[in-house]
């Protein structure tokens, strides 16, 4: 009986290992590779943080099916890239930010992974960083998109069978770079009153590579397709706007990504 139980716990214990193996390819991972930090991206996690859209002119973009669409440079990947995590077990963390909001410690993710890298490794200088610390404490709450109204026009003559339209007008904010765009949308919270601003890295499918570091032929995805997109001298201004954004979306972004990029600079001297 005691064989058979422990048996079964192994069994458990390798169905576990093989199911983290097959979610592997949904991590955002973050590498150095020679003058470029490397982000590794999931083209079909259709659920989750990175998403494949169809360009449109209003900037919203249409969600596509990857693998039943040939991703051209009409399309593009829109990343809701985060910046920290409560604990150090994610692959893209850097336990040497560490910052506390609202009485809890953070860590720094992500896109505090990416600036690190990038400042070590010469594609942004701490003059950089330093000017956009400035530049972020000039922000008058009042700026914060997140504050922003959101626009209900509701239509005095009511619509047909007594139902009575109303449109909500939802503001987004649009920085384009030549090798990729950032955008800031205002969203209803999920859990509260009001609207919060999220900020979303989008990226050409023109732009990224496969995963032998040469650029994506255009086709539809593979089955748990991963590509690459890379941090270099040559788009350091969509790094520069990526911080921004984060910048002037909300106060809480701003007052955290001051405190990250006063534990960067720190790190470095
Ligand atoms: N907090 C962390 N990452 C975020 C994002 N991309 N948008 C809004 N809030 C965030």
């Amino acid at each position: 009986m005691k064989r058979y139980f422990l048996s079964l716990i192994g069994l458990l214990f390798l169905a576990n290992q093989v199911f983290a193996a097959n979610a592997d390819y949904k991590l955002v991972l973050i590498s150095m590779t020679n003058n470029a930090v490397r982000v590794r991206l999931p083209l079909t996690d259709v659920t989750g943080k990175v998403r494949v859209k169809e360009k449109s002119s209003d900037g919203f973009g249409l969600p596509v099916a990857p693998m039943k669409t040939s991703l051209n440079k009409k399309f593009y990947l829109e990343w809701q890239i985060g910046y920290d995590i409560p604990n150090t077990n994610s692959p893209s963390v850097v336990p040497e930010i560490k910052f506390i909001r609202n009485s809890e410690t953070k860590y720094g993710h992500e896109l505090s992974k990416i600036i690190f890298e990038a400042l070590r490794s010469e594609i942004i200088s701490t003059n950089d960083l330093i000017r956009e610390i400035d530049s972020l404490k000039k922000i008058l709450p009042s700026e914060f998109e997140e504050n922003q109204s959101v626009q209900v026009e509701v239509s005095t003559n009511s619509a047909a069978d007594g139902f009575q339209s109303a449109i909500q007008r939802l503001p987004q904010f649009t920085k384009t770079t030549p090798h990729g765009w950032v955008q800031i949308q205002l969203k209803q919270k999920q859990r509260a009153v009001g609207y919060q601003a999220m900020v979303y890295v989008c990226l050409p499918m023109n732009e990224v590579l496969a995963m032998d570091g040469s650029q994506r032929k255009t086709g539809p995805a593979k089955s748990k397709e991963t590509v690459y997109y890379d941090f270099t001298r040559a788009n350091s201004d969509l790094l520069l706007a990526i911080i921004h954004a984060f910048g002037i979306a909300s106060q809480q972004h701003n007052e955290d990504i001051q405190k990250i990029l006063g534990k960067i600079l720190e790190t470095t001297r």
